[in-house]
Formats: C-alpha cells, structure tokens, sequence
C-alpha cells in the first residue's frame, strides 16, 4: 500500500490488541519522530507499551479500548504549533497506515498535572495524542463535505488542484468538523480555517493530503 492509498483506507480506530511497536516498526517510527522534530520544530515523544496509556486523561469523546501507545504531540507554543502538529503527525500516521498499523487522533484534556510519560519543557506546549498500534478493527468511511464546499477558487482549476482537493477532503478532523478552506486565485494557495476545536491541528492535516494528492511542494502555500 503507498501512501494515496493509505488516504483512501484510513480511519480513526479506536479499539488496540494492546501490543506495543516492536521490530522494524520502531525503528522506523523512531526515525520519522526525529525527523519530524527536526523538521517541525516540534518534540513529539513516542509512549510506548504502557498500559491503559490514555487513563491520565480526559478524552474529549469517544470510546478507547486497549490503548498501549501514542505519540504525545508537544512543542514550541506559538501560533503555528497545533497546525505542526497536525501536518506532521498526519505523515506519521499515514505512513503508520502503509505499514498495517492503526491510528486515531485523540482530543485528550489534562488537568494541572501531566503524565510523567512524556516531558514538556519550558516555552512547550501539549495538544493532544495520536493512538498508534496494532488492532483487527477496520474503519468505517465517514460523510465528508463537497470539494466546493471545501474550497474557494477563482475561475478554472488545474488537474493537480482536483487531485489535491480530492486528498484534503479524506482528512480526519476533530468531530468530522471539515472547518478548513483551500483557496486558489490562480497563482496563490492557501489554508485557512473557521473557528473549531483543535481546527488548527484539522489544517495541517488537511494541508498534508493537499500536497501528497496534488503533488505540490510544502513551500508552494502562501500565507493566508
Ligand atoms: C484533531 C483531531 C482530534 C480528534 N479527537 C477525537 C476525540 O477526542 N475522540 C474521538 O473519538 N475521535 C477523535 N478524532 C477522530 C475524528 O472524530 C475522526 O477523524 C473523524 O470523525 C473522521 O473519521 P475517520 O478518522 O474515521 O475517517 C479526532 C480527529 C482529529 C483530526
């Protein structure tokens, strides 16, 4: 499976066997998590193999069984972190897709005290948690809105654009909100999005399919 395949098959799960990452899965993940914190600045952290690993928090909703391991997504607080968030756990988890893992983006509210199983440092901030493991449980598709009603374009659009758009609209959000834009003038693309919970994080996942769909390069966006 390549990862526009992994587009088609995703989908949120929220049932695991329990088993942590072991062997070449590791190893990979392991790389990706450091590249992604080169790359994004970020300082996601991998929990591994720790019983009822979701029980410190609150989960903002939803039912999760036997969740052992997630990737605590934290980083550099400034305007930009949840959509960093979002862009590169997304490639985790589609690359986490390609190689027969499961995984489910979750809204997990703490309290005043942190797990100790993942370290937040000064000037960091902690969003939320992307579930990873092995499960025999298979998604569901979800409703998902028109393209038009995802994108804001002027005149005709090229093929690459079709093909982008046709990604972002398989994007998970936060309660299948669909919140974020993609505009097109001919010239300029940019992302933006209306106001909704973690519809930030929504943004940079969705920018993610963009540019695997489209082919595009990430410095290809113009600031909104
Ligand atoms: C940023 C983000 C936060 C999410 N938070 C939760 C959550 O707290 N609980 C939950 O059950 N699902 C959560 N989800 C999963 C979405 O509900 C799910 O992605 C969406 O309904 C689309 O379904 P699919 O992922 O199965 O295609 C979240 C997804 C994203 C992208």
């Amino acid at each position: 499976m390549d990862l526009l395949e992994a587009i088609k098959v995703r989908h949120t799960i929220r049932t695991y066997d329990g088993q942590p990452i072991a062997g070449q899965d590791l190893e990979t993940l392991n790389k990706m998590i450091a590249a992604a914190n080169a790359e994004g600045n970020l300082h996601l952290q991998l929990v591994n193999g720790q019983p009822d690993a979701l029980a410190p928090f609150t989960v903002h909703y939803g039912k999760w069984t036997n969740v052992t391991n997630y990737i605590a997504c934290v980083g550099q607080d400034d305007a930009s972190l949840e959509q960093r968030c979002g862009y590169y756990g997304e490639k985790i988890a589609l690359w986490a897709e390609t190689a027969g893992l499961k995984t489910g983006w979750v809204d997990t509210r703490t309290g005043s005290q942190l797990p100790d199983a993942f370290h937040v440092a000064d000037g960091e901030r902690f969003v939320l948690c992307l579930c990873i493991g092995t499960s025999e449980k298979v998604g569901r598709p979800h409703k998902v809105k028109s393209v038009e009603q995802l994108s804001d374009v002027t005149g005709q659009t090229p093929e690459w654009f079709a093909r982008g758009m046709e990604a972002a609209q398989l994007a998970p959000t936060a309660g299948n909100q669909q919140a974020f834009t993609i505009h097109f003038d001919g010239t300029n693309l940019s992302i933006t999005t209306a106001d909704g919970n973690l519809a930030c994080v929504d943004m940079g996942i969705a920018q993610y399919h963009f540019e695997l769909g489209s082919g595009i390069d990430h410095a290809r966006w113009a600031q909104a």
